[in-house]
């Protein structure tokens, strides 16, 4: 059976499942939980100074695997954090890695007490882009734990970001945090159903979350470990974010909306694809997807390949098709109008069975 275990800022994590800061890891109770159900580490909701007040609602679901919400930080105070919740977790199955901010003064004041009190990391968050790196530089010089830093694929400059953080002394970098700003609208009431502008999470943010992971490791090298966060859905999406280069892999909208059983049926699976491909551990698979990137992309002809025993009639090949070339006739037969055909691959991708492939 592969080896799952990767090592997160010289820290060793039984697999590659971390999850990230939010709602499931709101006390010491939902930290246990999560690494019962498999999480190999655990980012606490964000700690501030000042315990959060919520709006309410303040979560909803957008689609079956993306959600909104408009959370704050912990409902917690930093006290009962530092006296209760993490003290009461000394003898957990994982790692713990506390989750701070907004801003260098409120590090200054949680981050040594957090250590002191048995956090194995920390991560530190802001909204603002220009409180990443001094955030950083205030932790170095006061704790001994390895310090990662969220950033947000929000900022304009994340490379830039990136980089400052790590000149401050970051031992790695969690991307990324939700995406905003995000709205829907309820037509019954013709409100936002929240209330407001969101953050958005879930499937429908894994592009950028890959993009920002990729961009990260093009520019910085293996200098730092990568937390890849945003969109993980399943153990494809964990393979696709160690193939741009993540070191470990963080979810949190995932099992919150399918349950902690998301872990164990991911790990499953993630095994059972390695296995299939006789891959003994993660390692030779990380960051594989970057040297296309770095190469300049060269139009390759496309061809298909088409199994009639695999293919259902669905249609939907030629649904897709904006061009009409492509014909799917009982049989099953595909034809193809190579003149018509603009070698787009829209219709493999959508392909339920594999039968069509390019
Ligand atoms: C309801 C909710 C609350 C969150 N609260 C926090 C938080 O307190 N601190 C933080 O750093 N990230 C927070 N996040 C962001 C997640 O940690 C994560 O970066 C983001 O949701 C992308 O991952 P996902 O698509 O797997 O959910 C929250 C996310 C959700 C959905
Ligand atoms: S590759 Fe694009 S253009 Fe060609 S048949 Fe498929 S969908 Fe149509
Ligand atoms: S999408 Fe795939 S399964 Fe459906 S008709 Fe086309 S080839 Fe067949």
């Amino acid at each position: 059976m592969a080896d799952l275990s990767v090592v997160l800022c010289g820290i060793k994590l039984r697999n590659p499942l971390v999850l990230a800061s939010g709602p499931l890891s709101w006390s010491a109770a939902g930290i246990r939980a999560a690494f019962e159900a498999g999480a190999a580490a655990v980012v606490t909701k964000t700690i501030r100074v000042t315990a959060a007040t919520n709006p309410r609602p303040h979560i909803a679901a957008a689609g079956h695997r993306s959600m909104l919400n408009t959370e704050a930080w912990s409902d917690l105070p930093a006290q009962q954090w530092i006296e209760q919740e993490i003290p009461s977790l000394s003898d957990r199955k994982g790692v713990l890695i506390a989750s701070t901010g907004h801003t260098p003064e409120e590090v200054k004041h949680l981050a040594r007490p957090l250590a002191r009190i048995g956090a194995d990391m920390l991560e530190l968050v802001s909204y603002r882009a220009q409180d990443a790196a001094p955030m950083v530089a205030v932790a170095k010089r006061t704790v001994s734990i390895p310090v990662l830093v969220k950033v947000s694929a929000n900022w304009p400059d994340l490379v830039g970001i990136v980089k400052a953080c790590l000149q401050a002394g970051a031992d790695g970098i969690t991307a990324i945090d939700s995406l905003g700003p995000a709205l829907r609208v309820d037509v019954e009431t013709r409100k936002p159903v929240l209330g407001s502008f969101a953050w958005l999470s879930g499937e429908a943010i894994l592009p950028a979350a890959l993009a920002s992971v990729a961009s990260i490791r093009l520019e910085h090298g293996d200098s730092c470990s990568v937390v890849g966060t945003g969109g993980v859905t399943g153990a494809r999406d964990v393979l696709e974010m160690l193939m741009v280069g993540a070191t470990a892999v963080g979810v949190h909208s995932a099992p919150l909306l399918q349950g902690l059983g998301w872990f164990d049926k991911t790990l499953t699976q993630l095994t059972a694809w390695l296995d299939a491909r006789t891959h003994t551990d993660l390692s030779s698979l990380r960051g594989t997807a970057l040297q296309s990137l770095k190469e300049p992309f060269v139009s390759p002809v496309v061809t298909f390949s088409f199994d009639a025993n695999a293919c259902t009639l669905c249609g939907r090949c030629e649904t897709v098709c904006a061009y009409g070339a492509r014909r799917v006739l009982p049989g099953p037969e595909m034809r193809l109008d190579t003149v018509l055909c603009r070698s787009c691959s829209l219709c493999t991708s959508v392909c339920p069975t594999g039968a069509l492939r390019a």
